[in-house]
C-alpha cells in the first residue's frame, strides 16, 4: 500500500545561486559545484619536507611529462596524502598491470581496442597512461555517450591527478552539451559523444588531439557509430593529412563485439591498402609506359601486394582483454510477472533492507526521471516509519537530466549506519560505477528511441531490455563482494529477452546523423562507413525529412539553414525551429529558447502520486496555463521561475513545478542564448538580465508567430481534428489523441502540434499545441 505525500520530498538539491563566472569558459554548475567543495578543503601552504617533495615530483612526472603549466603541478588545494591513496586505489584497477602494454600497443599501431569490464578502470586511467608518451604532445579526448559520465569522470582523473577542475592551467576538463569546462592548457577532455562531433565540423582532422578514445562503444548509440566511421577514415583514407602526427584511437568496451570492430577497422585499412595498390599499379604503369621497358616489370608491385594479403588482424590493430573482478551474484526471480514495478521495486528495497545486513548498498533499476522520482518519494515515505533499530535509508535519484551537484552525491562515501539507494535509469548499467553496491534490484525495463514507422518518427518507449544489458545490471552487484540480484520478472520472461540490444542507428531516425554528415562534406551519405548500415527506408525517410524543414538543396547538398542546424547541439528538428524564430518576420527567438530549453528537459511539472496533489496542482498552474497549449504555458513558467528574484525554490513549489529541471531549463537557455549570439542568430546586445523577457503577456501576433516556428519544426508532428472529435496526423492520416499530461486534453481544435509522442496504451501526442489548419498546410506545402 501507499501513503500519502507528506509535503516536499527530501531530495537532493544543488546549492540554488549558483555565482556566475568560472575562470575558464562558461560559468557552469559543475564548475562552481568544483570550487564549494574545494573551499571545504583546507588549503595545503607548500610542500615543504623533502620526502614530500621527491614524492609530489614523482607523482607530477608519472602523470604528466611536459606539464603545460607549473601550476598545475602544485594543487593548493589536496594533500598529497589523499593523492596516494588514490594512487595505492589506482594500482589495485585491474588495467594497471596493462598500463606498459597499452603504451606500447598505441606507440607501434594507430589502433587498440580494448575489452574490460565495467569498474576495470578503463575510463579513469587510460587517459593517464597514455599522456606521457613521446607521441602525446596535445589533448585527449574520451567520449562517453553520457553527460553525467563525462562530468564525473573529469572529476575523478582531476583528483588523480592533483588537478582542479575549471582553472585556466588545468589538465583535466569536460564539455558536454550546454556545460564546458576546458581550456588551452586541458589534456585530458572528457566529452560527450555528440560533442566531439560538433568539433569536428570545424576541426575536420581533429588537430587539436593526440588521441581520441572512444568509450563505451557497446552501448552503439547513433552518435558513436557516427565517430567510429569518421576515426576510421582518419587513421585509414585520410592518415596522410596529419602525417606528422597520426591520430592514435582507442575504443573501449564493457561487452563489445571484438571481431565485429575488428573487422571494421580492418576493412578501412583493405581498402586503403588496396587503393595504395592501385595508385602504385597506375604509377608504375606510367613509368613503364614513358621507360617502355619490359611487361614482366610492370606486375611485380601487384605480385607483392598480392602476397600481402590477407593482412594479418595485428598489422594495424591492437587488441586488448582486461580481466575484470566479479564476485558470485545471486540471482532472485519473481515466481509471478509484475504490472507496477515502482511498487514491485519499494518491496524488494524494502526486504533487502530488513533482511540483509550492511554494508551494502542497493542500486535499482527503473525506466526514467518519473518513475525514479516517484520510488524516490515513496522509498522516503517508507523510510519515516522505520523503527530507531532499522539502519537509516538514502535514497538517491540518477538520471540524466539530474543536475550534477546531485549526480556527484552518489559518489559519496555511505554514512555509518546507513544503507544507500541508488534509484537510477540504464545509467548506471555501464557508465557510471557506484562504488559499495552489493544489491541490485532490476525492473527488466528501459526507455529506448525507437523510430514508429507508422507516425514517420521517434518516439521513446519502455521496453524490456536485452539478456545482455540484464547481465551488466546484475555485474553492478557483485564487484566489491558476493551480492544478490533481484529480477523484477520471471525467469520465463528472461529466457524471451532478445539476447543483445539492437544499436540506435538501426531503430532511430537518422535525420540528424545525415545533417552531420552532410555538413562534414560528405554527400554519399549511403555508403559512409557505419558499423551497421541502416535500411535503405531509413535513410529514405530521413533524407525525406531533412526536405521538409528545408536543410537540403535539390541536389541532396546542405544549405545555410541546414549548416546553421548542424552547428546547434539540438536536434534538427528543434534547431529548424530556432532558426526560423531568428527570422525578422517571426522575430520571438528570445522566448523560442525557453520553450525549447524546457523542453530540453524530461519535464518541468511534477509528476504527482496522488489524486489529492493532482487536484491541488491544477488549482496552483492555473495562473500558468496558457489555452494555446503546453508550449506557452511552458513559457509562462520559465518566464515566471525567471522573474522569481528572491526564493526560486518557493515560487516552484507553489505551483508543483520541479525546481531541480528548472535550474537545468535556466542552464540550457543560457547557453541557448550565448550560442545563438555567436551564430549571429540573436544581436549580441545583452539578454542577461534574468528579467529580460519575463513579461506574462503578449499579443496575439506574437503568440502565433511562436506557434508557427514550432510547427515549422515539427511539420510532421501535426494532427487535425476529426468530425467524430478525434485527431488523425496530416501527413500519414494516423490516430493520434492528446495526452492527459496536455493543457489541451479533452479540448477540441482544428489543428495540433505536438514536440513528442509517447505510445503507452495508444498513441499520444505529448507537448501540444492548437495551431491554424492553415498554417499546417503552408508549411507541408512549402
Ligand atoms: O571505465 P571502467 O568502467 O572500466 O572503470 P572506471 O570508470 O575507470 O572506474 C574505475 C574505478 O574508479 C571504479 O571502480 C570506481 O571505484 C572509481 N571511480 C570513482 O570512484 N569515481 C568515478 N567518478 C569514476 C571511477
Amino acid at each position: 500500500k501507499r501513503k500519502r505525500d507528506h509535503g516536499r520530498a527530501p531530495v537532493a538539491e544543488p546549492p540554488s545561486n549558483p555565482t556566475p563566472n568560472s575562470p575558464v569558459t562558461t560559468n557552469s554548475k559543475a564548475t562552481q559545484a568544483s570550487r564549494n567543495e574545494d573551499s571545504h578543503v583546507p588549503l595545503k601552504k607548500s610542500v615543504s619536507s623533502a620526502p614530500e617533495k621527491q614524492k609530489f615530483k614523482n607523482l607530477s612526472t608519472l602523470h604528466s611529462r611536459n606539464p603545460p603549466n607549473k601550476k598545475s603541478d602544485k594543487p593548493p588545494h589536496k594533500s598529497s596524502a589523499k593523492r596516494d591513496a588514490l594512487l595505492h586505489f589506482r594500482k589495485t584497477l585491474p588495467i594497471w598491470p596493462h598500463a606498459q602494454q597499452i603504451r606500447k600497443s598505441l606507440s607501434t599501431k594507430d589502433v587498440l581496442l580494448l575489452v574490460g569490464e565495467t569498474g576495470s578502470g578503463k575510463s579513469t586511467q587510460i587517459p593517464q597512461f597514455l599522456l606521457s608518451e613521446s607521441w602525446c604532445t596535445k589533448c585527449i579526448a574520451v567520449t562517453q555517450p553520457r553527460r553525467v559520465a563525462a562530468i564525473s569522470l573529469a572529476r575523478r582523473v582531476a583528483e588523480e591527478m592533483g588537478s582542479q577542475l575549471g582553472m585556466p592551467w588545468s589538465t583535466v576538463g569536460y564539455s558536454v552539451r550546454f556545460d564546458h569546462c576546458a581550456g588551452p592548457s586541458t589534456r585530458i577532455k572528457y566529452l560527450t559523444e555528440g560533442m566531439l562531433l560538433q568539433e569536428m565540423l570545424r576541426d575536420p582532422e581533429l588537430k587539436q588531439y593526440s588521441a581520441v578514445v572512444v568509450d563505451e562503444v557497446h552501448e552503439r548509440s547513433v552518435n558513436v557509430d557516427m565517430i567510429m566511421g569518421f576515426l576510421r577514415a582518419l587513421v585509414t583514407r585520410d592518415r596522410g593529412k596529419r602525417k606528422a602526427n597520426p591520430l592514435k584511437v582507442a575504443v573501449m568496451s564493457a561487452t563489445a563485439d571484438m571481431e565485429g570492430l575488428t573487422k571494421f577497422f580492418d576493412d578501412g585499412y583493405a581498402a586503403l591498402e588496396k587503393s595504395e595498390d592501385d595508385l602504385e599499379n597506375v604509377k608504375s604503369r606510367m613509368e613503364d609506359e614513358t621507360r617502355t621497358v619490359s611487361s614482366s616489370k610492370a606486375g611485380q608491385p601487384q605480385q607483392q601486394a598480392d602476397d600481402n594479403k590477407p593482412f594479418e588482424e595485428s598489422k594495424h590493430i591492437s587488441t586488448c582483454f582486461i580481466e575484470g573482478r566479479q564476485y558470485p551474484v545471486k540471482i532472485v526471480y519473481l515466481p509471478e510477472p509484475t504490472l507496477d514495478i515502482v511498487e514491485a521495486a519499494l518491496k524488494s528495497v524494502f526486504q533487502i533492507h530488513y533482511k540483509e545486513p550492511l554494508p551494502g548498498d542497493i542500486l535499482v533499476f527503473l525506466t526514467g526521471q518519473e518513475t525514479v522520482e516517484s520510488l524516490e518519494r515513496l522509498v522516503n515515505e517508507f523510510a519515516l516509519s522505520m523503527g530507531p533499530e532499522i539502519p537509516k535509508i538514502l535514497a538517491l535519484p540518477l538520471f540524466a537530466a539530474l543536475p550534477q551537484a546531485s549526480q556527484q552525491k552518489i559518489f559519496q562515501r555511505t554514512p555509518p549506519k546507513t544503507r544507500k539507494v541508488i534509484i537510477s535509469t540504464n545509467i548506471a548499467e555501464t557508465s557510471v560505477t557506484v562504488p559499495g553496491v552489493r544489491y541490485v534490484v532490476d525492473s527488466g525495463k528501459a526507455k529506448i528511441k525507437q523510430f514508429s514507422n507508422r507516425l514517420g518518427l521517434d518516439s521513446l518507449l519502455v521496453k524490456p531490455i536485452s539478456q545482455s544489458s540484464a547481465t551488466q545490471r546484475k555485474g553492478r552487484a557483485g564487484r566489491e563482494a558476493a551480492g544478490q540480484c533481484y529480477r523484477l520478472y520471471t525467469e520465463t520472461s528472461y529466457t524471451e529477452m532478445q539476447k543483445a540490444s539492437t544499436p540506435e542507428i538501426l531503430r532511430c531516425d537518422l535525420s540528424s546523423a545525415i545533417l552531420t554528415m552532410k555538413a562534414r562534406g560528405i554527400n554519399d551519405v549511403v555508403n559512409f562507413p557505419f558499423l551497421d548500415r541502416p535500411s535503405m527506408d531509413a535513410f529514405a525517410k530521413a533524407l525525406l525529412q531533412l526536405y521538409q524543414l528545408g536543410t537540403l538543396n535539390d541536389d541532396g547538398g546542405i544549405n545555410e539553414t541546414g549548416r546553421q542546424l548542424a552547428k546547434l547541439p539540438l536536434t534538427p528538428m528543434l534547431g529548424r525551429i530556432i532558426v526560423e524564430a531568428a527570422k525578422p518576420e517571426r522575430d520571438c527567438l528570445v522566448d523560442v529558447i525557453d520553450i525549447i530549453a524546457a523542453l530540453s528537459v524530461e519535464s518541468i511539472f511534477l509528476n504527482l502520486a496522488t489524486e489529492e496533489k493532482k487536484e491541488r496542482a491544477e488549482e496552483a498552474r492555473k495562473e500558468l496555463l496558457r489555452r494555446e497549449g503546453d508550449h506557452l504555458t511552458m513559457l509562462a513558467a520559465v518566464r515566471g521561475y525567471a522573474a522569481e528574484q528572491s526564493d526560486r525554490r518557493a515560487w516552484a513549489e507553489k505551483y508543483f513545478v520541479s525546481h531541480r529541471a528548472m535550474q537545468n531549463v535556466m542552464n540550457i537557455r543560457k547557453q541557448l542564448r550565448a550560442q545563438c549570439k555567436q551564430l549571429s542568430l540573436l544581436p549580441s546586445t545583452s539578454l542577461d538580465d534574468p528579467t529580460t523577457s519575463t513579461s506574462t503577456s503578449m499579443s496575439e501576433d506574437h503568440t502565433n508567430a511562436i506557434l508557427q516556428c514550432i510547427l515549422r519544426g515539427f511539420p510532421v508532428n501535426s494532427a487535425r481534428l476529426m468530425p467524430d472529435g478525434s485527431y488523425k496526423t496530416l501527413p500519414g492520416n494516423q490516430a493520434v489523441a492528446i495526452h492527459p499530461s496536455s493543457v489541451l486534453f479533452g479540448r477540441k481544435v482544428e489543428a495540433i502540434v505536438f514536440s513528442e509522442f509517447v505510445f503507452t496504451s495508444k498513441s499520444y501526442a505529448r507537448g501540444v499545441s492548437a495551431v491554424r489548419l492553415g498554417w499546417v498546410d503552408e508549411v507541408l506545402g512549402g
